[in-house]
């Protein structure tokens, strides 16, 4: 901060000054490591490559194709009235077209399998506001939500922060690809009210992050029953649901309450937001979708807080009501995101680290313990010793499980689309390295003994992608250097001419 202002003792309020914030795991930790020392191919091709954001930049060009062609959606139309349109007060009710062109979208995604009225559609900046606010609508102070684990690093932050609610993880592992079992669900109950915490609902992520995987039919039903049972809430974040590389493998909620002739539906809302499928996390784009009339309109009236400004409304009705443009969006963008999981899982394995088997979203959930049972340090803090060295020295950021909640260390996530987006660039005399390269050369070797230089083969290749833009790219591959062999190894800067 430029001017030095003397610090006082004023007070903040609790809420201000509690650690409940989550910031402080090492999910957030490493965005700063990234944030800090950014890889750039040309700038700083030693930077942190940021493996840790959900980002998909995947299908860019063709949004990007979209508003070039509709140049009209992006901006007001031709005269005053479209901008005072926007310009002008807007309720929280948002735009009846936005409403209209989301609830398509949503059934869209799921291929008829489920039906979504527009006038329970409550829109909300992201989902990090949807799952905040109904949070606030869903518990009180000092109750409880339960989430299984793995669980995304952010809940930490936004479902007890500012509302003072707790989280009581539901455990699961790996003996059963981290399904969600009824004891599981159970266990977590009785923990609970075992701490003398009143559970008033459990959020599930369907499809995980971080695992990468959809939720079974058979699984949603038994949570369902549990909820009911209970007597409890039941919010289901569905923000990657249109990333599901074959949609045939993903069932909403929605679809099992449609099944189910809407029976106990008031107790169950679901999360979606645009920042994943469309990749438009900037756009703050989300909405609260809930079967119970109350929570609708006090979703809404919240919502006051956190609306998305009507010109982003605006150009989004538009996008998502080109019935054409969605279809094509939808299906590229799926074959783009299985192609890339692919080629990470492949890459991986090969290198001998076990995968759970994933098939949507962004992630990809990988098994590094051998490498800390190779140490005997597999507990959590080798867990995050590796992880520091992985960001701090391989300089790659990845999210270790622990950050997750998850109970075994050494399970990760690699989030499959990392910033930039795209693996291979033209680069005149600027290199970028090929991602799952320096992963594989440590995994080789075993991490302790991995050089401080890596000795890399840079090879200037013609591009045969058919998404490509450029002709050429250059690929980087790992060298291996005999043990103890550095020797009259230099670097060598090779200028733009070369
Ligand atoms: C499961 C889940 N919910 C919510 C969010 C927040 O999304 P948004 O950018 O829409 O706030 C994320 C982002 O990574 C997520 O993975």
């Amino acid at each position: 901060m430029g001017i030095e202002i003397e610090k006082g003792c004023v007070e903040l309020s609790k809420v201000a000054i509690s650690e409940t914030h989550g910031e402080d795991s090492p999910y957030f930790a490493g965005w700063k490591a990234y944030d800090e020392d950014p890889y750039h191919e040309c700038t700083n091709p030693s930077g942190v490559i940021q493996m840790g954001l959900a980002e998909n930049q995947v299908s860019f060009d063709l949004l990007e194709k979209y508003l070039e062609e509709h140049s009209e959606t992006a901006t007001w139309g031709k005269g005053a009235p479209g901008f005072r349109e926007n310009a002008l007060f807007q309720d929280y009710h948002g735009l009846e077209s936005f409403r209209k062109a989301m609830a398509s979208f949503m059934e869209q995604i799921r291929e008829g399998g489920a039906k979504f009225d527009p006038s329970r559609i409550v829109l909300t900046a992201g989902a990090t506001a949807a799952n905040e606010l109904l949070t606030f609508i869903l518990a009180n102070p000092g109750d409880a939500l339960l989430v299984p684990t793995p669980y995304y690093p952010g809940f930490d932050r936004d479902l007890r922060w500012r509302t003072g609610v707790n989280i009581v993880p539901i455990h699961c592992d790996s003996s059963n690809s981290f399904q969600i079992t009824p004891q599981a669900l159970e266990a977590a109950y009785k923990e609970a009210e075992a701490m003398d915490i009143k559970v008033k609902g459990i959020l599930i992520t369907n499809p995980s992050n971080p695992l990468g995987a959809t939720i079974q039919r058979k699984v949603l039903e038994e949570i369902l029953d549990f909820v009911t049972l209970k007597n409890i809430h039941l919010v289901s974040d569905e923000i990657y649901s249109g990333s599901v590389f074959s949609s045939s493998e993903f069932i909403s909620i929605a679809e099992i309450l449609e099944a189910r002739n809407y029976k106990n539906a008031e107790r169950v809302h679901i999360v979606y937001s645009l920042s994943k499928d469309l990749g438009l996390p900037g756009f703050r784009v989300g909405t609260i979708y809930s079967y119970n009339d109350k929570v609708v309109t006090t979703a809404r009236r919240m919502s006051s807080f956190t609306l998305i400004s009507s010109q982003t409304q605006h150009l989004l009705a538009s996008m998502l009501s080109d019935k054409k443009f969605t279809e094509n969006y939808i299906k590229t963008n799926r074959e783009r995101l299985r192609k890339r999981y692919t080629m990470i899982i492949e890459g991986l394995r090969s290198a001998g680290i076990e995968c759970l088997e994933g098939n949507a979203g962004l992630f990809c959930w990988m098994n590094l313990s051998p490498l800390l049972v190779l140490e005997n340090k597999a507990t959590r803090e080798g867990e995050l010793e590796l992880w520091n060295e992985t960001l701090h020295e391989m300089k790659l950021n990845i999210s270790p499980g622990s950050s997750c909640h998850c109970s075994e260390p050494g399970k990760g996530s690699v989030r499959v689309i990392e910033n930039g987006g795209e693996q291979r660039k033209e680069g005149r005399g600027c290199y970028q390295r090929v991602h799952h390269q320096p992963p594989q050369a440590f995994t080789w070797l075993g991490i302790r003994s991995v050089p401080r230089r890596i000795r890399v083969r840079i090879a200037r290749k013609r591009n045969d992608d058919e998404d490509a833009k450029e002709e050429l790219y250059s690929l980087v591959t790992v060298v291996e250097i005999p043990k103890d062999e550095l020797k009259g190894l230099g670097t060598k800067v090779i200028d733009d001419e070369d």
